[in-house]
């Protein structure tokens, strides 16, 4: 499933994040592009052991942990930490799906990357193009979200970023793996979550709450790996 995250960072969070990430050192992106992805990859990162990068990461993490929906949506297990790109001048990354696996930087830790994560950083009225397209069964979606807001997909879905061909593009990006690995699954428990949500603020107390409730735990208890 394809989702939004509204106002993950607030406008003075994405403010701060920016102001540090202009004094930051940006370098090629093929760093981080896997073998088949760096034939298409053009764009700037800030290295991945870069204090600025660890610093903005560790407010966006922060900012995660407290995001009721992103959890519920994620079912997160593992988050990496996330690193920044900007597009511009035309750079564009083609069609590609992300590493199955990565590796935690700094340690000797694996993941698996379930869902891929990005933040807008910039708005989309200070750059053209850039837009994220992502192909699932119903089509293409072409995704440009407000600064702060997030779009998480699923990592093994073909996706690109089209040419910055007006002003900067600037993100943060990470990925995530979730207790329960098969998006379908995921998917289904978001939706019961949600209808679970809406039941408990139309009919407070509703006794079918609690039954659904049990069904939502025991599904998460057959799916979900800790
Ligand atoms: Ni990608």
């Amino acid at each position: 499933m394809i989702f939004q995250v509204d106002d993950v960072l607030k406008p003075e969070q994405v403010a701060q994040a920016r102001q540090l990430l202009e004094k930051a050192e940006w370098v090629d992106g093929k760093a981080t592009a896997g073998h088949q992805a760096t034939r298409f990859k053009n764009n700037q990162q800030v290295p991945e052991n870069h204090p600025i990068g660890k610093q903005i990461g560790e407010m966006i993490l922060a900012a995660l942990g407290q995001n009721q929906l992103f959890i519920t949506a994620a079912l997160p297990s593992k988050v990496s930490p996330p690193l920044f790109n900007r597009y511009q001048g035309g750079e564009t990354y083609g069609t590609h799906v992300d590493n199955a696996i990565r590796q935690i930087p700094g340690t000797a830790q694996r993941m698996r990357t379930d869902i891929s994560a990005t933040l807008f950083l910039a708005s989309p009225d200070e750059y053209d193009g850039g837009e994220l397209m992502i192909e699932d069964t119903f089509g293409v979606h072409n995704v440009k979200l407000p600064a702060g807001h997030m779009i998480l997909y699923p990592s093994g879905s073909l996706h690109q970023v089209k040419p910055v061909t007006r002003g900067a593009r600037l993100a943060s990006f990470f990925w995530i793996q979730s207790m329960v690995r098969e998006d379908s699954q995921r998917t289904v428990l978001l939706d019961l979550d949600l209808a679970i949500q809406r039941l408990n603020k139309d009919y407070p107390e509703h006794p079918s709450a609690v039954q659904l409730i049990g069904v939502y735990h025991n599904l998460l208890q057959r799916w979900a790996e800790v």
